[in-house]
């Protein structure tokens, strides 16, 4: 049987991960897979976090199926965090997915039972699962511009263009905030054009909310995806809790979708569930009732957002450190985008020769098409990192 196969591709993030876990150099810097690092270098479960499982673990009484949508109580919190009241919960549905990649499986397969071979616009460029996740539910992908390499900002002009050009029978999947790999985002009055498009053009909204509270705050980060989804009759949304919980592998996410009227979400969602079942039956359990036990505690939840924030304020700052330290060194501008950016990302637009030798000469491992993780920049190197830089792009 596996005769026939040929060796597949592997995925440039994780196996990067594998790369740097392999090199014994010591000074190593890791700029590569989008985890989050605290000072000492190390990605720690929050305290909020171990409190919830605490509690957890006193109060279970059984293991016994949750059903297919999973843990309720973690779908209404989730649907609170994302949405807020932006639309009428007559309107949306929620089913809890395995990480953001499998929120984004799930709704991909429905969008093909609704539309066969539908299209689905991403940015160029995107976080690179996206595009097989599209490919392999049957779907076609097509780019629309978004990051520009001169400013190292957004083409907003092309971008909405493009938008503007679309219909109904396409599909287009919007990072919610802290753009990835870019670092690039919408500001507000921009995601209130992107909002108007979609409604004039009836395209379908599918918004990847994979880093909510990264980026400037967790209301702050919503504008986009509440904006879009009280402006038009139906889109979708794939929560994560992979970065915002530190749950990374206890794979924990969120499938939403919002429909023209309560009795076309229950049709849609009856299709979602109906998926799952037949891909793996349930998801897991434990990073959902972490969350919702998080979100549903008043004390809970304000330590939760007291390290969240901490989180977000650490990569603010380390990202104007390093933009204040080229800037010393070079005397130039060049690399201030690094600071004017959010989230866990920047794109520094560099070559992949200068990638490569980074990686070779200093043990600088960052993704090949140049985005660092700004959380894995050690505070006491910033300076190395800008030297190493500097001297590579000479
Ligand atoms: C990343 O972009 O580095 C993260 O989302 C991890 C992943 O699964 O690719």
């Amino acid at each position: 049987m596996f005769d026939t196969l040929t060796k597949a591709p592997g995925d440039k993030i994780l196996a990067l991960m594998g790369e740097y876990a392999a090199d014994s150099r010591t000074d190593k810097i890791d700029l590569g897979v989008g985890v989050y690092k605290d000072e000492q270098g190390i990605t720690p479960i929050m305290t909020s976090v171990k409190k919830a499982e605490q509690r957890i673990f006193a109060a279970a009484k059984t293991k016994t199926y949750l059903g297919i949508a999973g843990n309720k109580g973690y779908g209404a919190a989730v649907l609170d965090l994302a949405l807020g009241d932006s639309v009428d919960r007559s309107r949306v549905r929620v089913a809890q997915a395995p990480g953001g990649t499998g929120s984004l499986w799930v709704l991909m397969q429905l969008i093909h039972r609704a539309k066969p071979g539908a299209t689905v616009w991403v940015s160029d460029p995107t976080w690179p699962n996206h595009n097989p996740i599209a490919e392999n539910s049957g779907l076609q992908v097509k780019t629309y511009p978004y990051f520009d390499a001169e400013t190292r900002g957004v083409k907003f002009e092309q971008m909405l263009a493009t938008l503007d050009g679309l219909g109904k029978d396409d599909v287009v999947l919007l990072h919610g905030c802290c753009h990835n790999p870019t670092g690039a985002n919408l500001s507000d009055a921009q995601w209130d054009q992107v909002a108007a498009s979609l409604a004039r053009t009836g395209a379908l909204p599918f918004i990847d909310l994979a880093y909510l509270g990264f980026g400037d705050g967790l209301l702050e980060d919503a504008y986009g995806t509440r904006k879009v989804v009280s402006s038009v009759p139906e889109a979708l949304v794939a929560f994560s809790g992979s970065k915002n919980f530190q749950l990374y592998r206890e794979r924990v996410g969120a499938a939403i979708l919002i429909a023209k009227n309560a009795a076309q979400a229950d049709v849609a969602q009856s299709q979602l569930l109906n998926i799952i079942r037949g891909a793996y039956s349930q998801p897991p359990d434990h990073g959902a009732e972490i969350i919702r036990v998080i979100l549903e505690d008043p004390e809970l939840r304000a330590e939760w957002e007291t390290e969240l924030n901490a989180m977000r304020a650490r990569m603010i700052g380390l990202r104007q450190k390093l933009s204040d330290a080229i800037r010393q060194r070079s005397n130039s501008k060049d690399f201030d985008f690094i600071a004017a950016h959010r989230g866990m990302f920047s794109l520094l637009g560099l070559p992949n020769s200068v990638v490569e030798h980074l990686k070779a000469t200093n043990g600088v491992y960052m993704i090949g098409d140049s985005r660092i993780n700004v959380a894995g920049i050690p505070e006491e190197r910033v300076g190395d990192l800008a030297d190493a830089l500097l001297a590579a792009i000479k």
